[in-house]
């Protein structure tokens, strides 16, 4: 719960940086009306109506993204239901807000991080190291030999020289190789450039293991945003198979990391987090009988996603003449703003406006900032309200996950994204 007296600092804080704007006050009854449409629950991926309530009073710059802590929460616990027996190693650089930290640190998470900040973020919070790992598969070896110096002592490798580096600056780890693996069906592929052929892994672990380190498992990542469930199965076989090929050579895994994929719900529907439970456990069934090994996950995407709403203000709305008919709306936030995964369409967020409800029209989605790479939505077909106008307030949803830290600092000037916990 947000208490007044947080809520008075944050207000503090925003007016301090000189960026609450007259306009919010207008905005409060188009925001208002923008939020009572939504009608989709707020578990499917629709507006969190904790969300809406505080929208209609708070005072915030523009853009600026409001994250829903209780959702993380309730995310966390689905997850958990969904995997008993699983370990939640929740990816830090999904959204490493202090809140979502210390929400995810008291429910009994751990953390999958990708940096020393990472790392000291989590510790900063009075996670132990041994609710660490050090996911990344690249890392400097300072780096490696700082993390260890912390106490963290499970780390990700997928080559020979990131072995060696492991093995002389955290001796003893545990260590698990990331595998290749086909990312077919995701919305944002992690493919090609992690992971090793199972191959190659299969002589890494061994060589792991004679280099004093504890070769603990395998890793992959099916792509996040994974709808096609068969994805796990695949990868999981893989990993059984793996399994075979290293104790072949004298060395027992006990292992396995399934990574993230777990979805947000954007403009398409997506299968319910038990489906996902249900396809994994089912996967380690068939794949390792018996013989379960550990089971480590990392979400991302899924416990952060859907609890946050970037709240954007309409810059202006154009057209360009000739025969394109569609109507140019530019928000104040862009690719350069949060929204990075709009690279190629890729992830396709829903926009609310105050006008939902009347006539659409086709528009093309663009950002503030004077670089043409700053298009959201060019080929999507997106429609917007005709009334649509500058000085509107829009809504972006289920933009908790991947949206703060892709901000840049001050692109053309103008301030990161905003972001507040309630
Ligand atoms: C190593 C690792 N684990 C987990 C995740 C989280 O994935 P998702 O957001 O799809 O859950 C990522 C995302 O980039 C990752 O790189």
């Amino acid at each position: 719960m947000l208490t007044n007296g947080g809520v008075k600092a944050r207000k503090r804080q925003f007016d301090s940086q000189d960026l609450a704007d007259d306009r919010a006050e207008q905005a409060v009854a188009t925001l208002r009306s923008a939020a009572r449409r939504s009608t989709m629950p707020a578990e499917r991926g629709g507006l969190s109506p904790r969300i809406a309530t505080y929208l209609e009073t708070a005072k915030l710059p523009s853009p600026c993204l409001v994250v829903d802590v209780d959702m993380v929460g309730q995310h966390y616990a689905g997850l958990v239901r969904a995997l008993p027996d699983a370990a939640v190693f929740y990816a830090v650089k999904a959204n490493p807000a202090h809140e979502v930290v210390k929400r995810l640190a008291a429910a009994g998470s751990n953390f999958d991080t990708a940096s020393l900040g990472e790392i000291d973020l989590c510790l900063g919070h009075g996670v132990a190291p041994e609710r660490i790992s050090y996911g990344n598969t690249i890392k400097k070896q300072s780096d490696i030999a700082a993390a260890y110096a912390r106490g963290i002592r499970l780390f990700a490798f997928d080559s020979e020289e990131e072995l060696t580096k492991l093995a002389q600056a955290a001796p003893g780890s545990k260590v698990f190789c990331r595998i290749l693996v086909d990312c077919a069906g995701a919305e944002w592929p992690l493919s090609r450039k992690f992971g090793c052929e199972p191959d190659m892994a299969a002589d890494l672990l061994a060589r792991a293991h004679q280099l004093g380190l504890d070769a603990y498992g395998v890793s992959f990542h099916v792509g996040s945003q994974q709808t096609d469930l068969t994805q796990y199965d695949t990868a999981i076989a893989q990993a059984a198979d793996l399994f075979k090929a290293v104790d072949a050579k004298g060395v027992r895994l006990r292992m396995v990391n399934v990574g993230g994929g777990f979805p947000s719900r954007y403009r398409t529907d997506v299968p319910p987090i038990s489906s996902y439970g249900r396809a994994i456990r089912d996967a380690l069934k068939r794949h390792f009988g018996a013989n379960t090994p550990e089971l480590i996950v990392e979400p991302g995407r899924y416990i952060v996603g859907d609890a946050g709403v970037i709240a954007s203000e309409v810059v202006l709305v154009s057209h360009k003449g000739g025969a394109d008919q569609r109507r140019w709306v530019y928000l104040d936030v862009g690719k350069f703003h949060g929204l990075a995964e709009t690279m190629d369409e890729a992830i396709k967020y829903r926009v609310l406006t105050p006008h939902d409800g009347t006539e659409t029209m086709p528009v093309v989605l663009a950002g503030p900032t004077c670089d043409s790479a700053d298009i959201l939505y060019e080929k999507t077909d997106y429609r917007l309200p005709k009334a649509l106008k500058a000085g509107d307030r829009v809504l972006i949803l289920s933009t908790g996950a991947y949206t703060t830290t892709y901000s840049s600092v001050a692109f053309n000037g103008m301030p990161p994204l905003a972001s507040v916990c309630i």
